[in-house]
Parts: C-alpha cells; structure tokens; sequence
C-alpha cells in the first residue's frame, strides 16, 4: 500500500509503548478479504485496520461487532482475542503466545469518534450545542453529520452538490436524533464551524466546495477540512486569510489510529509519537 501513512503513525507508537510488534500495509482486493481476515487470525496476527471498501464488507465477515460498528455499520479496526483460563475473551496482545487456544475476530469502529475529537481538539470547538455546515453528502459527510447530531449539535446545515443526498441525510437525522434541526439550505447567520467533507481540495486547481455567493466565511469561528493532503486546501487558506481558526483532516487519521491502537494493546496510545510519525511520513517534517 504505497500511499498509507498508517504504518509510520503505528509503529511510532508501537515503538514507544516498548512492543516488539510492527504495522504492516497490504493491498488487498475486496473478494480476497474474508480469507484475510481467516489468514491474519491463524497466524496470529494482534489486529488489522480496514480501509474503504473493506471497512462495509467486514461487518459481515468479523466474529462479533463491537457497538461502535453496528451503530456505524463499519469495521475499520479488527481485534483477534482467545480465552483466557477464567473463560472470558481477552485481547490477542495481552496474553503469551502459549495461552492462545480458540481464537475470534471482534469488530471495532473508530472513525466516527475521531471526528468529534479531531474538531474538539484540533479547533478548540465544542460540538454539542453548534450550528454547524457540513459539505458533502458522501460516505465521510454522511458519517459526520450523523456523529455531530448524536453528540448533540444543534443546528446542521446539509450542502451536497447532489441534495437528494442531503435530503435523505436529513431524514435520517430526523429519525436517529429528532432534536437536532437540520436544513438542507445554507445558513444565512452566523455558525460555529464549517466542515468540507468533499473531495474538493484533493487536486490542484479545484473549486471551492460551497457557493461564495450563497455562504461567506466570514460567517463561520472555524473551519476543519477533512482533507489532509495537500495540507491547507483552497478551503483553509481562504478561511485563513479571513481570520478563521483552522484544521485539517490530519488529526481525524491520527484519533482513528490512536484509538485503534488502544483498542489492540489495552494502553493510552502515546498520541505525540504518532502525531510525529505521521507528520514525518506525510509531510516530511
Ligand atoms: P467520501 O467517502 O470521501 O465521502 P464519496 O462518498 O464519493 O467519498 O463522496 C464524495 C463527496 O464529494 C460527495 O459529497 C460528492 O458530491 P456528490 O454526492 O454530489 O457526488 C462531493 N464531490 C465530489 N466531486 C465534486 C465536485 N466536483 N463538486 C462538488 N462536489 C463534489
């Protein structure tokens, strides 16, 4: 996998917790993935990470779903654990090599989180009680505004360059979270962030992902790009220049891995090495 960051944020980590285990990238086609997970599971493998498509098809594949992944119908990270002596499930990494008997496969998933905290943190925002526009109605915008909602938003604006897309959000909104107000129009006051979850940005010379005529800037405290490369998209700079507190979508990859890697070791990941690996690795800093 050439364009993963993962490994150099993982093993950062993993370094620093003083494990001699290592994070490994693999390519691997959707029809291969059932016989992977079976293949990480009998070579004793501590877990893996999901990325698209395989995060949606895992859900039918992993022994058990932990709730993060049946409330957001994805798998992105995979723990393999044994029974201990006592009879209970234990992590693959907390038990010697000679205590592994029968082995299963849970389902976790960490991304929805890692949005809330990389906007927290990242911007110094607090999600509950905000008015907040989301761009894009895509599999990364859909998920946001879903997470913002249950973490008690108050207000979301839903822009989709398709808005049947942002209507049928907005439905399902209505129905996991009645309190929230959504609109599917831009606001015309003042919000607490704008969040671009389009792909917009990703190349040279692209648009912005909303319409200056209709939204300003000005109108918003913050604005976080879920875009991490290039670093600062035509969407941050501009926020910038109008005086906005920034972030992008580097801190959401990092909270996923971090999460995912408290979720294999039973340990607080040691955020700072991982931030420093991935930053190494993504911006050769
Ligand atoms: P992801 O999983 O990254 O969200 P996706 O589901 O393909 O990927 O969603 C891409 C998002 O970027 C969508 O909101 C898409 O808008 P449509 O739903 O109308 O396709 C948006 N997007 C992609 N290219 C765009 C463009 N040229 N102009 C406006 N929006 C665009």
């Amino acid at each position: 996998m050439k364009h993963s960051a993962s490994p150099a944020m993982q093993n950062a980590g993993i370094t620093s917790l003083g494990l001699n285990w290592r994070y490994l990238a693999f390519d691997v086609p959707p029809e291969s993935l059932r016989e992977t997970i079976a293949g990480a599971k009998a070579m004793g493998f501590i877990g893996l990470n999901l990325t698209v498509p395989h995060k949606l098809l895992a859900v039918e594949m992993v022994d058990v779903l932990d709730e993060s992944a049946k409330v957001w119908g994805a798998v992105n990270t995979v723990r393999f654990e044994t029974k201990n002596r006592a009879g209970h499930w234990v992590p693959l990494g907390l038990v010697e090599a000679d205590e592994v008997n029968e082995v299963r496969s849970h389902g976790f998933n960490t991304d929805a989180d890692a949005i809330v905290r990389a906007v927290e943190e990242d911007l110094r925002c607090t999600i509950k009680g905000a008015r907040i526009l989301v761009l894009g109605a895509g599999g990364a915008g859909r998920v946001a505004a879903l997470r913002f909602a249950a973490e008690g938003a108050a207000e979301l604006f839903l822009i989709n360059r398709t808005q049947s897309k942002s209507e049928v959000l907005a439905v399902e909104i209505g129905q996991r979270n009645p309190q929230v107000k959504t609109s599917t129009a831009y606001p015309n006051s003042e919000v607490d962030l704008v969040i671009n979850c389009t792909s917009l940005g990703l190349k040279d010379g692209d648009a912005l992902s909303f319409d200056e005529k209709q939204f300003s800037l000005k109108q918003t405290k913050a604005a976080y790009d879920m875009i991490y490369r290039p670093a600062k998209t035509p969407f941050l700079n501009l926020a910038e220049k109008t005086g906005k507190q920034t972030a992008n979508g580097l801190g959401m990859l990092l909270y996923q891995g971090a999460k995912a890697l408290e979720i294999w070791t039973g340990k607080p990941a040691p955020i700072g090495e991982m931030r420093r690996g991935l930053e190494a690795n993504v911006y050769g800093k």
